[in-house]
């Protein structure tokens, strides 16, 4: 049998792709394996690419509408994968996640509003707030027993002090890789719902779970405030998307579906890319075997990385990937944040996310982008042996 990475692996040298020809601009450094921005080195499933070539050679290209067949796949895709009925009013597109998250920010709250984040987190998060000008609320993210969870006290003690009105929550969370639970879903809901906080849940990692874990939508925990509610996904990070520029907001609210409305339309007139549209709709129609064989990838890339780590560099500290296609390392037993850039890039020659992009007191972090071909993981432990084994 072939494997899935032996199928879909594609070099990426001289495609424009931000990831591998991007890499020396924003590193600095040449000849840098690129283990970076979260997209990914394999091909989409053969059905989406044939159905976009079919597009392509029928030559025209005016104005579209999103067809009823694309909120048919929208719905069987959540009901089928993550237990949740959703409704096509709900539905709103805007082209990526990170906009959306903008239009969001500055729909329901006002400038020098606080807004909450749980760092570490996914770094665009801190600009969402922060260009917006909104009062940036951390609450951090607490380590018990290898696990990072959520300090509760110090997120209701926050809300209430600066009288946060909006939470942008990251499920599956990158990059702790966090697949939270019903209990923990619902315990920061409740506190949202306590001081009327806008609950943004983001769950652009939701098709990217490890076995034994379960992904569970906002949109389908039970007795959830609907009224204060709003996610964000796309299929753009489960199928290799991005630079189609198609995303999707879910408001269960008539209020707050009206004043998005009502705000969006002074903002974007057209929101729907027909290449976006035609590569969701056909990845979640034919794409669910593709995509169980990837997360097997993944997880065989995880589990090969942690081994070689732990036999070469005990010390490292690789923690649990429940989600995402993300690994959280923390390296501190082996180097001081001061030397991280020399040593990652000089040294190791990959090119990873830096703790420190993330938050603070994760400056001897790195975040691995694990969809790649295992023979990249195999460079990258060897790169980090040799690097920090002197
Ligand atoms: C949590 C999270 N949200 C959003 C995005 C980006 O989404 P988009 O490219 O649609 O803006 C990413 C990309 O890594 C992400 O990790």
């Amino acid at each position: 049998m072939t494997n899935f990475y032996d199928k879909y692996y594609v070099d990426r040298h001289q495609t424009d792709s931000l990831k591998w020809d991007g890499v020396t601009e924003r590193f600095g450094s040449e000849g840098l394996l690129p283990l970076w921005v979260a997209d990914m080195d394999f091909k989409i499933p053969e059905e989406v690419q044939n159905k976009m070539i079919e597009r392509i050679n029928h030559g025209v290209f005016g104005y579209s509408v999103v067809p009823d067949s694309y909120y048919q796949a929208v719905k069987s895709w959540q009901k089928n994968q993550h237990n949740v009925e959703v409704e096509k009013d709900w539905l709103r597109f805007t082209t990526g996640v990170v906009n959306s998250l903008h239009y969001l920010i500055q729909c329901f709250t006002k400038e020098q509003e606080a807004v909450m984040i749980f760092s570490p987190v996914y770094y665009p998060f801190y600009n969402v707030v922060n260009d917006n000008k909104r009062k940036l609320v951390t609450s951090d993210l607490v380590i018990n027993k290898g696990r990072y969870e959520i300090n509760y006290e110090e997120m209701e003690e926050k809300i209430k002090k600066e009288n946060v009105k909006a939470l942008i929550f990251c499920s599956p969370h990158n990059p702790v890789g966090r697949v939270w639970t019903v209990e923990e879903l619902n315990i920061v809901s409740d506190i949202c719902h306590k001081y009327d906080v806008l609950l943004i849940s983001d769950e652009i990692h939701q098709d990217f779970v490890a076995k034994g874990h379960t992904f569970t939508s906002y949109l389908g925990v039970e007795g959830v405030d609907f009224d204060k509610l709003i996610v964000v996904n796309a299929a753009s990070k489960s199928f290799n998307l991005a630079s189609l520029l198609h995303s999707h907001i879910f408001i269960p609210s008539t209020d707050l579906r009206a004043s998005y409305d009502e705000f969006i339309k002074t903002i974007i007139n057209n929101p729907t890319s027909l290449m976006g549209v035609i590569a969701t709709q056909t990845s979640y129609e034919y794409g669910k075997q593709w995509l169980s064989e990837l997360n097997m990838t993944i997880d065989g890339n995880f589990k090969l990385m942690k081994t070689r780590l732990n036999e070469l560099l005990p010390e490292v500290i690789v923690y649990e990937k429940q989600g995402t296609y993300l690994s959280w390392i923390d390296l501190s037993a082996y180097i001081t944040q001061d030397k991280m850039k020399e040593v990652m890039q000089e040294k190791a020659k990959i090119a990873i996310d830096y703790g420190e992009w993330f938050g603070k007191n994760t400056g001897t972090f790195i975040r691995i982008n694990l969809a790649t071909h295992p023979k990249n993981i195999e460079l990258a432990v060897t790169g980090l042996e040799k690097a920090l084994k002197n």
